[in-house]
């Protein structure tokens, strides 16, 4: 336990004592370092210095910590961390690892183009519901035998997003489209493995980390996709008819090149910004989808009432609209609840100070990495009643009436907070519903309630483990 870290005016929270050259790595649950974090928090507080090798991290637990840094600080919190490895294949632009100037115009962009504005004439709703057609085709097509659901839910969600970057979906068997999901899933377990940990506090040990060599290659893979999806578009794009976030970003690219002005809107960012969204897009809203069929398949009862407000308030005919989540407090409290028990990114992404700060007495250099842990936010035992429980009730009143609360966190907060929240909530509404008015899940027979797991795989997004169900037609 060592006392708070004076360096040349600053000083650090108290943390676990740090050894030479490693830090506290010796410590770190390197598949879950989210638990390492969060237990560490019963003995050094909601505040405290984490070593990674040698780089101090300052960790940030439960609400009113992280909600303190992000939302009242949110200028000096909200810079993204750093990684060797996102510098090397990012260099600060795009959105997700983008930096400054360019960071805030791609930003603002993408939000104003998902709005739906400048997207011609079908809307992001009517995407969705189209993609979630072709879904229960093919669940219907399992005629109620057992299923995995992962490949199938992923490539709907990843066409959703395709259809608004791109203007198109993909066949679910397109090799092209099945080769992307593939990359990216593969990245999104290399970049948080620990020896891609390793890599980042280590770079000099490249040689003997083969994992960042093949993150690098997929990357590279991945983007000539994007790449190619650009030029094709380059030079066919109608200002009068523009049907996607690429046609929106070429037409805003010919408007300021005449302009003559030295705009962010190049080629490099169009490709890092719409392989952000495919890959921010994806996985994690298709991972929240399948913990909602699994949690309804362990919870019948919960299952059961959903059914039940779906026929009051749809029916079983009429195709579910967003508006109707107003009409449908119990619905919503489900979904909010899984959300919360899901916890799909559970480290939050690095941030970085933009400033030197004091924050609860200890003065920060601008620079220091920081680790809002969202983890420690949506189990924090302060505000949720059961925080380990299924429980819709955490979002219900007593007279059933949807209560927001504030600690429901799971795209984060401040200016890095998700920037596709609307969207996903709208996915995650519109699929849930629709899966739900047309199907009952159970899990394959012989398999008890008792029997389904509900402990998360490790990873960058928290998911379930693979699963089979059966989906009845009502
Ligand atoms: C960032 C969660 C869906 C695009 C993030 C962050 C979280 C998150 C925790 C990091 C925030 C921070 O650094 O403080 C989620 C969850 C989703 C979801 C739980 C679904 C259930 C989406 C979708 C998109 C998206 C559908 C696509 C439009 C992004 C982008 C960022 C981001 C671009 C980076 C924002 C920035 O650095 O400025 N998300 N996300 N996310 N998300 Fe999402």
């Amino acid at each position: 336990f060592i006392k708070s870290t004076e360096t040349s005016g600053y000083n650090f929270p108290p943390g676990p004592r740090p050894l030479p050259i490693i830090g506290n790595l010796n410590i770190l649950n390197m598949t879950m370092p989210q638990e390492t974090l969060h237990k560490l928090s019963e003995k050094y507080g909601n505040v405290y210095t984490f070593h990674m090798g040698p780089i101090k991290h300052l960790v940030l637990t439960g609400y009113e910590a992280v909600k303190e840094a992000l939302i009242n600080q949110a200028d000096v919190f909200g810079d993204r961390g750093e990684t060797v490895w996102h510098n090397k294949t990012s260099s600060g632009d795009g959105i997700i690892f983008g930096r400054g100037e360019s960071w805030k115009t791609m930003r603002r962009f993408t939000l104003s183009t998902l709005r739906d504005f400048g997207m011609g004439k079908r809307s992001v709703e009517s995407r969705i519901t189209e993609e979630c057609q072709k879904l229960i085709e093919v669940f219907k097509s399992h005629k109620g035998q057992p299923f995995d659901p992962k490949i199938i839910i992923n490539s709907a969600v990843s066409n959703v997003i395709c259809s608004i970057v791109f203007g198109d979906r993909f066949d679910y068997e397109d090799p092209q489209f099945l080769y992307l999901q593939i990359i990216l899933n593969e990245n999104i377990q290399l970049v948080t493995s620990p020896q891609m940990q390793l890599y980042n506090i280590y770079p000099f040990m490249a040689l003997f980390l083969p994992v960042e060599k093949q993150a690098t290659k997929n990357i590279i893979d991945y983007r000539k996709f994007f790449k190619s999806v650009y030029h094709k578009r380059k030079d066919i794009v109608d200002s009068n008819d523009l049907r996607s976030l690429v046609d929106t970003f070429i037409s805003r690219q010919k408007e300021e090149e005449v302009k003559n002005s030295t705009t962010y809107f190049n080629e490099r960012n169009m490709i890092v910004v719409s392989s952000n969204l495919f890959a921010a897009g994806t996985e994690t809203t298709s991972t929240t989808l399948r913990w909602a069929l699994l949690l309804m398949m362990k919870y019948p009862e919960v299952q059961e009432k959903v059914h039940r407000e779906i026929d009051n308030v749809i029916g079983k005919e009429r195709c579910p609209q967003f508006e109707d989540r107003k009409n449908m407090p119990y619905t919503d409290a489900v979904l909010h609840e899984i959300q919360r028990f899901s916890n799909v990114v559970p480290m939050n992404l690095l941030h970085q100070t933009a400033a030197d700060t004091t924050f609860r007495g200890y003065r920060i250099p601008k620079g220091t990495p920081v680790i809002p842990l969202l983890t420690s936010v949506l189990y924090d035992k302060t505000q949720w009643a059961t925080p380990h429980q299924f429980n819709p009730s955490h979002f219900l009143d007593t007279q059933g009436r949807f209560v927001k609360r504030d600690a429901f966190l799971p795209f984060s907060a401040g200016r890095r907070a998700c920037l596709g929240e609307n969207l996903a909530k709208m996915e995650l509404f519109l699929f849930f519903t629709m899966l739900m008015q047309k199907f009952v899940f159970r899990p394959r027979s012989g398999v008890t309630l008792d029997q389904l797991d509900l402990s998360p795989t490790p990873g960058v997004t928290s998911a379930p483990k693979p699963y089979d169900l059966c989906a009845v037609i009502q």
